[in-house]
C-alpha cells in the first residue's frame, strides 16, 4: 500500500458519531494525529457530547446532519450502538464523506453489501474496524508466518473470555439490561466480529466447507440469553486442510483472549490482554535440540513478559494498542487514494462468515437457553 509518512499527507477533516465508551480510543488518535483534524463530536447525549468536545478541543454537536454540513468532515467515525450503524453510514457516505464505522458495521452480509453499494455510489471508502489485526502480537504472528517457522497453517484457534454475565458490568446489570442482548447473536454479536476476522486473517484463501456452531448459555442470567460460543470450522486451503475453532466463554477466568496459529513445523500462541507471546518452532540443533531450546527461549519471554506487561500498564497501553495503528494507515490510504488496510474483500469474508456462525443458532443448544436462564 502506498502510504505517505506521517506528516507530509493532507490533513483530512474527521468527525466522530457517538462518543461513548470506545470514542476516547479514536479521539486520542484524531487528536495527536498529523493525518487528521478533528472538526466535531455529536451524540445524542448532551453531557457526553460536550465532555468530548472540551477534553479534545472541537465543536459539539447533537445532530449528525448539522454536524456535516457545518463541520464538513470529510472522514466520519461511527462509533454507536450497531443497530444504528447503517442509517448513520448511510447519511455521512451521501454528504461525500468516507466512513470509519465499529465493528460489527453491519448485522449480516447482505446489509453489508448494501452498504457498501451506496458507498461505492457516494465514491467514498467505508471501512470497519478490525483493530486487533493491527496489534503487535498479530504482527508478531504474521511475521512467523512469513519467516516460513511455522509452516503450512492447518489450524487457527482464537479464545476470548470475558465476563459478560457480570452483574456489575454494563452487559450483565439486572436494572439496566443492555439492547445489546437482542442482537442475534445476543452479547457475543458484539464481539463475534473480531474473532472471526482474526481467524480469516491467517486463512484469506480457505474456502469453508463446514461451519458448526454450538450456542449455550451456562450463566444462568435471565436476561443474557446467550454467553457461550464454541464454533469448528473445516476448509481446504493452497495448502491443504485447515481447521479452527472460535471460543467465546462468559465463565472462564481470567478475562482472556488468545490465538493460536499452528502449522506444519510449528506454532505461535499470543495473548492480546497480557501481551504474551509464545514460539514453538524448529530451531539450530534440530530436532533433537528444537524443544530444549523452545524452552529456553519460552522461559525467557515469560519471565520477560512481566516487566513488559508492567510497562504497557504504566504506558496505558491496552488491548485498544492496535487501533492506532488501524487508524494511522487508514487515514494514510484515505489521502493518497489507496487500498485502506482493511479491505472490501475483508469485510466481506468476515461478515459472510459471520452469518454462518450466527445461522448454528436456531438449530443449537440456545433453545434450551431460557430454561438454563429461569433455574
Ligand atoms: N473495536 C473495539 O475494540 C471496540 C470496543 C468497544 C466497543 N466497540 C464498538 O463500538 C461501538 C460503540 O460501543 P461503545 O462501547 O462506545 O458504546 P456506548 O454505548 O458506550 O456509546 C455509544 C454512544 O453512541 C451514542 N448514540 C447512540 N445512537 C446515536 C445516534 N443515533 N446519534 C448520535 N449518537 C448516538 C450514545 O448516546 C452513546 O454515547 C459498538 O459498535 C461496539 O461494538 C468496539
Amino acid at each position: 500500500m502506498a502510504e505517505f509518512p506521517s506528516g507530509s499527507a493532507p490533513r483530512l477533516r474527521a468527525a466522530v458519531v457517538g462518543t461513548g465508551g470506545i470514542s476516547s480510543e479514536h479521539l486520542r488518535f484524531l487528536a495527536a494525529s498529523a493525518r487528521a483534524e478533528l472538526v466535531g463530536v455529536c451524540d445524542m447525549s448532551r453531557v457526553s457530547v460536550e465532555h468530548a468536545a472540551s477534553t479534545y478541543g472541537t465543536t459539539p454537536f447533537r445532530s449528525l446532519d448539522t454536524m456535516l454540513v457545518e463541520a464538513q468532515p470529510e472522514v466520519v467515525h461511527v462509533l454507536t450502538p450497531p443497530s444504528t450503524h447503517i442509517a448513520l453510514s448511510e447519511t455521512a457516505l451521501e454528504s461525500g464523506a468516507h466512513v470509519i464505522c465499529e465493528k460489527p458495521i453491519t448485522l449480516n452480509s447482505p446489509d453489508l453489501e448494501a452498504l457498501l453499494a451506496t458507498a461505492d455510489r457516494s465514491g467514498r471508502r467505508l471501512i470497519e474496524n478490525h483493530n486487533y489485526r493491527f496489534n503487535p502480537e498479530i504482527e508478531h504472528l504474521d511475521g512467523m508466518v512469513a519467516a516460513g517457522v511455522v509452516g503450512d497453517i492447518g489450524e487457527i484457534e482464537v479464545r476470548m473470555g470475558l465476563p459478560v454475565n457480570d452483574p456489575a458490568g454494563r452487559f450483565g446489570d439486572p436494572n439496566l439490561p443492555s439492547p445489546i442482548h437482542r442482537l442475534p447473536a445476543g452479547v457475543i454479536h458484539d464481539f463475534i466480529t473480531h474473532l472471526t476476522y482474526l481467524v480469516d486473517h491467517f486463512a484469506t484463501e480457505v474456502d469453508w466447507e463446514v461451519v458448526d456452531s454450538r450456542w449455550s448459555c451456562h450463566g444462568g442470567v435471565a436476561h443474557v440469553p446467550v454467553d457461550d460460543l464454541d464454533s469448528m470450522l473445516i476448509g481446504t486451503g493452497p495448502d491443504g486442510a485447515v481447521h479452527a475453532r472460535i471460543r467465546f466463554s462468559a465463565l472462564l477466568a481470567p478475562d482472556c483472549f488468545e490465538i493460536t496459529v499452528r502449522g506444519s513445523k510449528g506454532y505461535g500462541q499470543v495473548e492480546l490482554f497480557s501481551g504474551r507471546v509464545s514460539e514453538v518452532i524448529p530451531r539450530p540443533g534440530g530436532k533433537q535440540l528444537s524443544p530444549i531450546v523452545n524452552m529456553l527461549v519460552g522461559g525467557v519471554s515469560l519471565f520477560l513478559g512481566g516487566p513488559r506487561s508492567f510497562k504497557r500498564k504504566i504506558m496505558q497501553q491496552g488491548p485498544y494498542v492496535g487501533l492506532e495503528r488501524f487508524l494511522d494507515l487508514t487515514y494514510a490510504a484515505l489521502a493518497s487514494g489507496s487500498e485502506p488496510p482493511v479491505t472490501t474483500a475483508d469485510m466481506l469474508r468476515t461478515s459472510r462468515l459471520v452469518d454462518r456462525l450466527v445461522a448454528g443458532r436456531s438449530r443449537s443448544d440456545d433453545d434450551r437457553a431460557p430454561a438454563e436462564a429461569a433455574r
